[in-house]
């Protein structure tokens, strides 16, 4: 997200900011999920943003106190990250995809037409303080393109149309900060997303996906209607030596779907043999442009997400998880809070998971976009509570990671598959895929092509029928025999450019 370039807008900033009683004894719930305080910065300016609108310095200074570290650490942490609320932000912050399919969709005459429309220039506030204008990176909604949000909402295939009825509504709805206690801002919200998927996830037959659209796929009934957490029941009731865990995973040969494809068994034996906390921390920051599956699994199905920890969990010894949430998803963040409270409450987790004795915890810590903060030591760093720097290799996670502690970083979908693994065995996932690579991996498609959607099937089947689509669409029919033609197949194990 670009910083205001221009603006009239000039807010009234107090000399000092505090929070009420109620709002430090939650931050101090949040200081409690962490080893150390100063990881709860980033959440901690999320309070600022939904109490007062904006991170702005006296608030800064407050967070510094209440954390105790310096009010410099905090500027320097704030300053590196786009997506706070600045004092300079509109109360509804028009944030507009300028990335690759949503720009063949037309972004660039939506962003015009915004800034034309309130008298604005990208990057601007207009002078009542109610509108911004920003242009922003992959928002992973690339099926949907061109696409927006307005604050926390996103607005799909947007048109000019719908531009100016969204502006009309936001300026009768009035102010939408401070927001509320689920940070959501109030005031004007546009429709809710509709989800989109191909019949043949519909009807059962990938693995992942095959529950995202039916109705309150996302609500703990429906998981456990589906058997779901009978995987972990068994497992933590079952005293089972977790290198048994590893070993399934490692014969079913599942990779990484975060985009190097490192065997997932394999890391999992990196992990260092002490007597420090061994982490377990999911990489939900899909930031890769054109990638909108994570996206897909957190909002449709977090219980899947959350069953899959739970194995993984047990495998690694680990006790504490983290799932790290690109800030650009703050439905999925709420949507995860809302499902790790429900298997807290459920007896899941917490301090006698499935009645073991056991204590388990899971916790979501959402970014606030750093496109770095997806490769997993930068995404270590800002979960420490600092700037997502990298860090140098070795020492991997798996020996010295989150707070210097052994920990393994795993992608969503990567996490996802393991429960699959543990239920119905290795052979049972090796039915698809290659000998090398195994099981479904679900594939984004997007941009000039006929149809943009997620796919659930084997890699190479995913890969003929991307090019068979591809084939039938006018465009590649009208360039036959002009010019070599490419295509960006992002969302894979790797993006993939096939040419011809
Ligand atoms: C610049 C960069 C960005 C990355 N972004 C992501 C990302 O958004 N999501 C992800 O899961 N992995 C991302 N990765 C890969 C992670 O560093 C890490 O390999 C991965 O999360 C491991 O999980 P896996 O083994 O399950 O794939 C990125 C790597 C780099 C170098
Ligand atoms: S959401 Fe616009 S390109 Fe991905």
């Amino acid at each position: 997200m670009s910083h205001p370039v221009h603006t009239d807008f000039q807010p009234a900033i107090p000399k000092t900011r505090s929070f009420s009683e109620a709002v430090r004894a939650e931050l101090e719930q949040i200081c409690a999920r962490y080893p150390k305080r100063e990881a709860a910065l980033l959440p901690a300016l999320r309070l600022l943003e939904r109490e007062f609108g904006m991170v702005d310095p006296p608030g800064m200074i407050h967070v510094a106190d209440l954390l105790g570290v310096s009010p410099a650490k905090v500027f320097g942490v704030f300053s590196f990250y786009t997506h706070y609320r600045r004092p300079t932000d509109g109360q509804y912050v028009f944030q507009v995809c300028s990335t690759l399919s949503c720009a063949m969709g037309g972004s660039e005459g939506i962003t015009d037409h915004l800034c034309h429309k309130l008298g604005i220039p990208v990057g601007g506030t207009t002078a009542d303080g109610m509108f911004s204008v920003k242009k922003v990176e992959c928002l992973a909604n690339c099926d949907q393109a061109p696409t927006l949000q307005v604050n926390d909402d996103f607005v799909d295939r947007v048109t000019p149309a719908d531009c100016d009825r969204m502006i009309a509504e936001a300026r009768a709805a009035g102010p939408a900060f401070p927001a509320a206690k689920d940070y959501h801002p109030v005031g004007y919200r546009p429709p809710a997303q509709v989800y989109h998927l191909p019949e043949h996830a519909a009807k059962g037959k990938g693995m992942l996906l095959n529950h995202a659209l039916e109705a309150g796929s996302d609500t703990l009934a429906h998981y456990r209607a589906r058997g779901g957490y009978e995987t972990a029941r068994a497992l933590y009731q079952s005293e089972r030596p977790p290198e048994e865990i590893i070993d399934l995973v490692l014969q079913a040969g599942l990779r990484g779907r975060g985009g190097a494809g490192f065997p997932t068994g394999q890391k999992w034996k990196f992990l260092a043999k002490n007597d420090k906390p061994r982490y377990l921390v999911i990489n939900a920051d899909e930031s890769e442009p054109g990638t909108f599956k994570d996206k897909m699994l957190i909002d449709r199905d977090p219980h899947q997400l959350l069953e899959g920890i739970l194995v993984s969990a047990y495998a690694l010894r680990s006790q504490t998880s983290y799932i790290y949430i690109r800030g650009e998803f703050p439905e999925g963040f709420r949507t995860l809070a809302r499902a790790i409270d429900d298997a807290y409450a459920a007896g899941f987790l917490g301090a006698n998971a499935f009645e073991t004795g056991k204590r388990i915890d899971i916790t979501v810590h959402r970014g606030a976009g750093a496109y770095i903060c997806g490769e997993e030591t930068g995404l270590l760093s800002s979960l420490e509570g600092g700037r997502g720097h990298p860090k140098i290799k070795p020492p991997f996670p798996a020996v010295e990671g989150l707070f210097r502690c052994p920990t393994i970083v795993n992608n969503v979908e990567t996490i996802c598959a393991v429960t699959h693994i543990v239920k119905h065995g290795p052979q049972w996932f090796r039915q698809w895929g290659t000998e090398k690579s195994p099981g479904t991996k679900i594939f984004s498609i997007s941009g000039d092509v006929g149809s943009r959607l997620l796919r659930d099937p084997p890699r190479h089947a995913a890969e003929r029928l991307h090019l068979r689509r591809l084939r039938r669409h006018p465009r590649w029919q009208e360039a036959e025999g002009r010019h070599p033609r490419r295509v960006v197949c992002a969302g894979a194990v790797r993006g993939r450019g096939l040419a011809r």
